[in-house]
């Protein structure tokens, strides 16, 4: 089964075609970043129009690179959403011209499935499994009991781990998105500042980001009214160590809670390499999957996986009425 995937949701423009579920034979990404990153942060307006500049050129690479033609296509995977609504209309509505144009059949993709599927391509999907979802929009800890069924089991309170990590690399003067600049110094650094650890004594499995974000920003302003330098990389290091440790020490909690011995990493943050080195470290005995670092971010290729497996769970079609969604859930009431 030959599916093309199609992703838009932020500031990438991505067209994918994948065979079963698992051959990528093309997943092609125009990524705006160098456009937004003289605004410190993706200008919605900006990547809305950037998408409908990019789709039709991105579309073509994609059957260049596949070697396809449009009639081989079995199934149009689109993201429907979360996202910001003005890139979103602009994958959905060429998916949808796709489809009346070839007499394609369409599904519509939660972004976040796209996400947790990325995991598919390389390795196989074992249930049941605990999937810990971080991007920059999104932190919350998901239990797979088989494809396709997600119980969303904690989420952040406030910030997502990317937006802390973007804002991060903003205090410190580091280029946007902040994550790779802050992944890459704290590797130069110590732990020296010891930052606080957040796990909230609630019992839940809930995170929250912004006391830790806060307590960077407080400690840059001092140390600048003090006329004190802030040491970069150990700052970075502080900070990815208290992220890291909370993430996995929470992920592997939960597992163990429910008996479970697959744990799967996904979203842009799972490319960060302090994350993986600790579920190295500390996640001995189970079953750890990482995506490769070009499936962490967004791509059509995750879209088109989801896509597949969603399909194969519940055949149930999307139709040429199908709306982009800003604010989409990942489980319906
Ligand atoms: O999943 P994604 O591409 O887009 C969303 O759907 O949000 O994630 C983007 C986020 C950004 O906040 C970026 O800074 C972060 O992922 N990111 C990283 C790394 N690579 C990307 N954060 C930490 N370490 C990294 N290596």
């Amino acid at each position: 089964m030959l599916v093309l995937g199609i992703e838009s949701s932020c500031d990438e423009t991505s067209v994918a075609i994948v065979r079963d579920g698992k051959e990528v034979l093309a997943n092609v990404i125009n990524s705006q970043i160098k456009i937004h990153e003289k605004f410190g942060g993706v200008v919605p307006e900006v990547a809305s129009r950037h998408h409908v500049y990019q789709i039709s050129m991105v579309f073509e690479e994609a059957f260049k690179v596949a070697n396809v033609k449009p009639m081989d296509i079995d199934l149009v995977a689109v993201t429907e959403g979360p996202g910001l609504i003005g890139s979103l209309l602009v994958g959905v509505n060429a998916a949808k011209t796709f489809s009346l144009m070839y007499n394609k059949p369409i599904i519509g993709v939660h972004h976040l499935a796209g996400h947790i599927y990325a995991n598919a391509i390389e390795h196989e999907m074992k249930f049941p499994l605990v999937a810990l979802l971080v991007s920059g929009g999104n932190t919350e800890l998901i239990v797979m009991k088989e494809h396709f069924n997600f119980e969303i089991v904690g989420q952040t309170l406030d910030d997502a781990v990317g937006e802390a990590y973007d804002k991060v690399a903003r205090v410190v003067g580091l280029p946007y998105p902040g994550g790779p600049h802050v992944d890459r110094l704290a590797h130069l650094g110590n732990d020296t500042y010891h930052l606080p650890r957040v796990y909230l004594d609630d019992g839940s499995y809930n995170f929250s980001f912004s006391g830790l974000k806060s307590a960077v920003i407080n400690l840059a302003h001092n140390l600048k009214q003090r006329n004190e330098e802030v040491n970069v990389n150990d700052l970075c290091c502080s900070f990815q160590d208290s992220v890291t440790e909370v993430l996995v020490r929470k992920t592997i909690s939960l597992a163990k809670q429910r008996n479970i011995n697959n744990i799967i990493v996904a979203g842009g943050v799972s490319a960060n390499k302090g994350l993986k080195e600790r579920f190295i470290k500390e996640g001995d005995g189970f079953n750890i999957s990482i995506p490769s670092i070009k499936y962490c971010t967004d791509n059509a290729a995750m879209i088109a996986v989801a896509g597949y497996y969603q399909y194969k769970t519940n055949p149930t079609l999307s139709d040429l009425s199908m709306n982009a969604s800003a604010s989409l859930d990942l489980v319906s009431e």
